[in-house]
């Protein structure tokens, strides 16, 4: 009979350096690729354990002290699981689709971004890349199409920020009833807002915009711009959340979500002050403007890392997800579906035309990225009309048509959720 041995996973990830007995990664992190990321991220840093306290995502605790990330994931969001996502103000609006933040934090740390080096997101959705770069300390530069979504990111990034003691004392009820009253009533007139793929216009300019020339007048322009922009966001959340929970048990009215999400808000904020002032985190600066990823506003090689998610396919219509918004903000619907990937076209037509446009954003990737820095290319595995589509393997040979010198792929299965979905690709790309 064989006498089995089990490997010491801790001894594994370090090669040996330590064992279990003297470092712990998060009880959640059991997954083969977080392991594998644990890894990665652990060999860039080894000789420098006060940099990977720090900055790790996976471990826990090293030689008896708690890591950075413990801090960070223990201020909570809403629909949190672990140390895994939705800390921080990453819960903040619910965007469908979103990247788990500690999944791109031990991305970046594995691509050895350090200093002024630069983490692009050229999809930014949600602005996870640019929230987990920020907090690493590093400068984030973040592209989307939805100039909705480049504001929701704009305000996430901005609220970590934010002084919390002055924001709270300044919240009477008179203001925050005031503040729903004036988002309710808020009418941006349709169309008024395009999606602007040539002039780069950056979020903040859009929101400075929106405050000073289609917004009214009101009390909210005499607080700081970042937190009337919270405010806002808050009503949007709320807004999201009575269109989706309308007709469930969970449904309430749009003023209760306001003032429940009001508080929760509050929560986070409150949280994330402290935990930033006390461990002395010095965020990084960031800048998130509206433009496509098929024509990206930077010289070549001037990006460390690229961490990003493309649309998967024609798998979510991400302009019905998020209509209600779109619609609030009076932003130009046909104008935008036209720019964005995955959602040209009909038929087989769509897939031909997805396809076209990955290929070239892949192209505009490998051309801003450094020689050296990586790109991360997370994409899910779907299927359409019962067949595989095998989009990985195809951005494998279009990074080595442009140039890549190495490659790699890792698959994280999806547990649960979405049926049509399986896995997630992982794909890295070296210049
Ligand atoms: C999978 S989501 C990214 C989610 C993101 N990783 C997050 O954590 O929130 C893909 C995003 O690509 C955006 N997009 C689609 N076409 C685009 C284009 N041509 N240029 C830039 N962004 C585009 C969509 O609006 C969507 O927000």
């Amino acid at each position: 009979m064989g006498v089995y041995s089990l490997i010491d996973v801790i001894e594994w990830i370090t090669e040996s350096k330590y064992s279990s007995k003297e470092v712990k990664l998060f009880n959640d992190a059991k997954q083969l690729y977080e392991l594998q990321l644990a890894k990665m991220e652990f060999l860039n840093f080894s000789n420098n354990l006060n940099e990977f306290i720090k900055r790790t995502a996976y471990f826990e605790e090293i030689l008896g002290n708690k890591c950075w990330h413990y801090y960070i994931s223990s201020v909570k969001g809403k629909g949190q699981i672990g140390h895994t996502n939705q800390y921080m103000t990453h819960w903040f609006y619910p965007y469908k689709g979103k990247f788990h933040g500690q999944m791109i934090k031990a991305l970046i740390n594995f691509s050895n971004a350090r200093g002024n080096d630069i983490v692009l997101d050229p999809y930014l959705g949600s602005g996870t890349t640019l929230i987990e770069s920020s907090l690493l300390g590093l400068p984030g530069w973040g592209v989307e199409i939805n100039p909705a979504l480049a504001i929701v990111s704009q305000i996430k990034l901005d609220a970590l920020g934010i002084d919390y003691p002055e924001f709270s004392k300044t919240l009477t009820p008179a203001l925050t009833n005031g503040a729903f009253k004036y988002f309710k009533n808020l009418k941006v007139s349709k169309n008024s807002i395009k999606p602007t793929v040539e002039e780069h216009l950056n979020a903040k300019e859009l929101l400075n915009l929106l405050w000073d020339s289609y917004f009214p007048h009101s009390i909210l322009h005499d607080l700081p711009f970042e937190w009337r922009n919270i405010l806002m966001l808050i009503y949007l959340h709320a807004l999201s959340d009575y269109t989706y929970l309308k007709g469930t048990k969970k449904e309430k009215t749009l003023q209760e979500f306001y003032h429940r999400n009001l508080q929760d808000y509050l929560k986070t904020l409150k949280g994330a002050y402290s935990v930033i002032n006390e461990l002395g985190i010095k965020l990084g600066n960031y800048e998130v403007l509206i433009g496509s990823t098929l024509g990206l506003p930077y010289k070549n090689n001037s990006v460390k890392t690229i961490i990003t998610s493309p649309p998967y396919s024609i798998a979510l219509d991400y302009i019905k997800n998020d209509e209600h918004l779109l619609r609030y903000f009076g932003i130009d619907i046909s104008a935008l579906r036209d720019q964005m990937i995955g959602l040209k076209g009909k038929g087989k037509e769509k897939i031909y035309l997805y396809e076209q446009d990955l290929k070239r954003s892949v192209e505009e990737m490998l051309r801003v990225i450094k020689p050296g820095g990586w790109a991360v290319i997370v994409l899910g595995d779907i299927s359409i009309n019962g067949t595989r589509t095998n989009f990985k393997d195809k951005i494998l040979s279009w990074g080595r048509e442009f140039g890549c010198s190495e490659a790699f792929v890792l698959e994280r299965a999806i547990l649960g959720g979405f049926a049509r979905l399986r896995f997630e690709y992982l794909i890295f790309l070296q210049k």
